[in-house]
């Protein structure tokens, strides 16, 4: 049951696309920890940001220092993580911005939502495809390291699951591409977007 009944505003989305002379998407990286999501979505924003594109970055580390900072890993605070992600995409996308999200993403279930939440002409999957060998000997936060000494409960890879991404728009092979060529590939798709 809806109890609030919605506002309108007068100046629309189409009003703010109008003024920026580009549209709004969310650039959604889904992949493990240590996949390189975050450094391919940094270097992503430093390349829009040069072309005079309007950004806003959504990192699951920084945002679970703050707005979900309640939240921890079983299944349900993933889903409510990234929920709550997902509306605030919406929100920056109705601003007019280009988002971009890096967000461990394990489940299916939950990249459908988010597309649903944000609208699927908004969304971009990029699966950061990284072996989990891989992402677990660079280790870069010493976390796989306290999994496997059961410091860290749910940890995805190891005691919780990351299900491979059946309809993602883009994917990196971070073991045979480098993130310039990441980065380049994810631009070729923008043009037609923005
Ligand atoms: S998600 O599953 O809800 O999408 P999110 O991207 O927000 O995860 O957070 C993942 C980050 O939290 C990892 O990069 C890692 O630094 C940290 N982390 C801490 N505990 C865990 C865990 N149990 N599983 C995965 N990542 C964890």
């Amino acid at each position: 049951m809806e109890h609030n009944k919605k506002q309108d505003y007068s100046v629309t989305k189409a009003d703010r696309v109008k003024i920026n002379a580009h549209k709004p998407c969310l650039i959604w990286f889904t992949g493990l920890s240590g996949a390189g999501k975050s450094t391919i979505a940094n270097l992503l924003e430093q390349e829009l940001h040069k072309k005079g594109i309007h950004t806003y970055s959504l990192d699951g580390d920084n945002l679970r220092r703050g707005l979900n900072k309640d939240l921890k890993f079983t299944k349900e605070d993933r889903f409510e993580n990234l929920r709550r992600t997902a509306e605030v995409a919406k929100l920056f996308i109705d601003a007019g911005l280009v988002v971009i999200a890096a967000f461990i993403t394990p489940y299916n279930k939950i990249r459908e939502d988010i597309k649903a939440i944000v609208g699927s002409e908004f969304y971009v999957e990029v699966f950061v495809n990284t072996p989990i060998e891989v992402c677990e000997e660079r280790d870069v936060k010493g976390l796989y390291k306290k999994a496997r000494s059961g410091k860290i409960k749910n940890f995805t890879g190891i005691t919780s699951p990351f299900e491979i991404p059946e309809n993602a728009t883009i994917e990196i092979k971070t073991t045979i591409e480098s993130e310039h060529e990441a980065v380049n590939k994810i631009l070729t798709v923008l043009e037609t977007k923005l």
